[in-house]
């Protein structure tokens, strides 16, 4: 089904079952174990042998040398696989590093070999006999060191790599009001429960791995690409995902390694990064260095705003696309936005929860908030102003739906916005000395295709197959909602499978726009169904009607089960995206509040209370839009207050990589969080009307909690996190 005119008044309408809080129907699985992850596939392959990963211990140079004689020789060790006997690789085009790297060594904990072994504790100890001998290189590891370097990037999935209207540095010379001010933010881990995990097992040349994976179709075309084998040969399944925050978008040295390892062996072999190899064997979140110019009139409109970001990456890498949100969040006639990447030698740098935007607000909010206290203006106040209705970089395109406002006006009032004193350091409670702060949230709107298979058998249960992956946020139930208002059955009456390569291709979960999109997908596809059913029984597919679980024209009613028969019926569709995507600014829009305590003896930052406003088109659930951007508030929470990879600049790696050094905020950091959702719909984004949330909630949460703090105590931090250390 092709989506290229605005969506009309559909049967998603009916809002029976879409747009109602259900509880997610994978719940009972997960909250009594029974939730099949990757690494806990007993059941499905007998003879399961462990494999453990050796990482490199250096971060630049090569291997020199690498003995696998002690390690092969240790108690139950089945086989050892490194560059030198895993024989002809290939290098998936879109990931930067070897999955297995050697001789050349390409960041640190880069996997070297995998050990092969009966049991987790003999492969474990195994690995430690491998002896390694490296010629260590110089590498580049600290990104204030390396901006100097920093070269345009090609343009890459985020947009260009520089934008420029108007004359920026002319108005901005000019402007009444100004600002230039510097922001940082740190290397992030994306931290996800689950680590990376899979099971490989090979029947002659064909590969099935079980693995914990966001993009299938993405999984099958890199491994295809890494083992040079065909995509027809192999099946990924990944039902249950333990969190991925963009770390499990692309498989990762667990997948490639359990398959090489399970060929050496000549037996299945399951293998998970244990947790401090997540930090730095996987992807991180770049750091960066932004600089943001904004001129105002006096009366606080914008003429010139300007954005600039550093980051680094490996050779081949892409840059963190900081600036995103500036091209579209705030009108002003002149403007530019410069991308600039350094190679940096750590590990791969990729993407992770809102990629761009959520650093990108992290800077620009903060600079919003220090223009409106050089304006004398309220922070909501000065937002308002600026808004536009259209692409400012492209005055003739204007947004598909747009709600900023209404979202900054709700979320100010619902929060009592209008009991913050402008001035700093001015209330106190007890030891605390108390702050609010707000900022806006953006995060584009992404649409791709997706496919579904939908059925119905001959007891009226409906089920839909689709490779779309369940990250934790909710995709089951969606889909089993979208489902059941498109045949018109309750939800009990319908099965999800998810996550199998042997399912049509789904828009998979990335970006936020799984929900939007999968479920257009399989609204494409129950569609089909509809179709069929009808012209099965000679009835008119565009007036029948789907309810009870029967079809009905005119007089007659049939139920679903006996239109469907003994042999059932069953219809695949896919959605496509015209140039609606094109035509209209697709985005998605919030305002965060919060309110701090900085305790006035220690500087230590509590908050108090969050809240939130978003606009994101329909809300399919609810419940789990909500869960999901209370999750997306604390992990803005953490990037705000505690997130932050050390980098040892002589060695090149991530210092604190484990869940003790690497802090997130746990429930006692995290206060009762207020979440509104807008009424709205946007019949530009897809039949659904959705749009995603996923990413939205991060987005800006961190500039709101910053804001407060220097509302709270007066200290204006410009680099995340920002610690007691910092506001002392
Ligand atoms: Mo998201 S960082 O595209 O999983």
């Amino acid at each position: 089904m092709k989506f290229d005119t605005p969506a009309t008044t559909n049967p998603i309408d009916q809002l029976k079952v879409i747009g109602r809080p259900h509880d997610r129907i994978d719940g009972p699985l997960k909250t009594s174990g029974r939730a099949p992850y990757a690494y806990e596939r007993h059941d499905v392959i007998p003879n399961q042998a462990y494999g453990f990963i050796v990482g490199a211990a250096i971060a630049t140079g090569r291997i020199t040398r690498i003995d696998t004689a002690a390690a092969l020789a240790a108690p139950g060790v089945l086989a050892v696989v490194t560059h030198e006997n895993a024989g002809k690789l290939g290098k998936a085009e879109a990931i930067t590093a070897h999955l297995l790297g050697g001789p050349l060594v390409e960041h640190y904990d880069q996997a070297i070999a995998v050990v092969v072994a009966e049991s987790f504790e003999q492969a474990r100890a195994a690995a430690k006999l491998v002896r390694v001998d490296y010629a260590r290189g110089n590498g580049a590891y600290d990104l204030a060191e390396a901006k100097a370097s920093a070269i345009k990037p090609k343009d890459g999935w985020g947009g260009p790599s520089d934008t420029a209207v108007g004359d920026f540095p002319g108005a901005f010379g000019k402007a009444a009001v100004k600002l230039d001010a510097t922001y940082t933010t740190p290397d992030q881990c994306h931290s996800s429960m689950e680590p990376h995990a899979s099971i490989a097992a090979w029947d002659g040349n064909k590969l099935t791995l079980w693995t914990s994976n966001q993009m299938i179709a993405w999984a099958v075309r890199d491994l295809s690409e890494t083992l040079l084998i065909p995509k027809e040969d192999i099946h990924v399944m990944s039902p249950f995902i333990g969190g991925g925050f963009g770390s499990k978008l692309w498989i990762r040295s667990d997948a490639v390694l359990a398959a090489l390892g399970a060929r050496a062996a000549g037996r299945p072999v399951k293998l998970a990064l244990a947790r401090p190899q997540m930090f730095n064997n996987t992807t991180h979140r770049p750091a960066t260095i932004q600089r943001i110019r904004i001129g105002a009139t006096r009366k606080g409109k914008i003429t010139a705003i300007g954005h600039e970001s550093w980051s680094g990456d490996l050779p081949g890498g892409g840059p963190e696309t900081a600036v995103n949100q500036t091209r579209l969040l705030y009108a002003g006639a002149n403007r530019m936005t410069a991308t600039r990447l350094a190679v940096l030698d750590l590990p791969e740098g990729n993407a992770m929860r809102a990629p761009g935007e959520a650093p990108g607000l992290m800077a620009l909010e903060i600079a919003m908030d220090e223009m409106a206290e050089k304006l004398r203006l309220d922070p909501v106040e000065f937002r308002i102003l600026n808004d536009t209705q259209v692409d400012p970089e492209n005055p003739g395109t204007p947004f598909s739906h747009r709600d900023l406002i209404g979202c900054l006006r709700t979320g100010a009032e619902r929060f009592g916005w209008d009991k913050r004193n402008p001035k700093p350091a001015q209330v106190s409670d007890g030891r605390w000395l108390v702050g609010m702060g707000m900022a806006a949230a953006f995060r584009g709107n992404l649409t791709t295709t997706s496919g579904a298979r939908v059925g119905i058998d001959r007891k009226g249960v409906v089920t839909v197959a689709t490779d779309m992956t369940d990250i934790g946020t909710g995709s089951y139930t969606i889909i089993a909602q979208t489902a059941a208002e498109m045949m018109g059955v309750p939800i009990d009456k319908v099965v999800v499978l998810l996550g199998d390569s042997s399912f049509p291709v789904s828009a998979g979960s990335g970006g936020q726009w799984g929900a939007n999109s999968s479920t257009a997908g399989v609204y494409a596809a129950c569609h089909a169904l509809r179709t069929a059913i009808a012209r099965k029984l000679g009835m008119d597919p565009d007036t029948a009607i789907f309810a009870d679980g029967k079809i009905k024209s005119g007089k007659r009613s049939v139920s679903l089960a006996e239109a469907a028969g003994d042999a059932g019926l069953s219809a695949e569709d896919s959605i496509e995206f015209g140039d609606l995507a094109k035509t209209y600014a697709q985005a998605t829009f919030g305002a965060h509040f919060a309110e701090v305590g900085v305790d006035r003896a220690t500087g230590e930052i509590r908050i108090r209370r969050m809240s939130g406003a978003f606009a994101a088109g329909r809300i399919l659930n609810p419940k789990s839009a909500r869960s999901q951007v209370i999750g997306a508030m604390t992990m803005g929470a953490g990037a705000a207050l505690m997130e932050e990879a050390v980098v040892d600049p002589r060695f090149g790696y991530f210092v604190n990589h484990d869940l003790a050094g690497y802090e997130v905020p746990v429930h006692a950091d995290i206060p009762h969080q207020d979440v509104f959702f807008m009424d709205e719909v946007d019949d530009k984004s897809s039949p659904m009307k959705a749009k995603g949330v996923g990413e939205l909630g991060i987005c800006g949460v961190a500039a709101a909690i910053a804001n407060a703090t220097y509302n709270a105590c007066g200290v204006r931090v410009r680099d995340y996190p920002v610690t007691l250390d910092k506001v002392i």
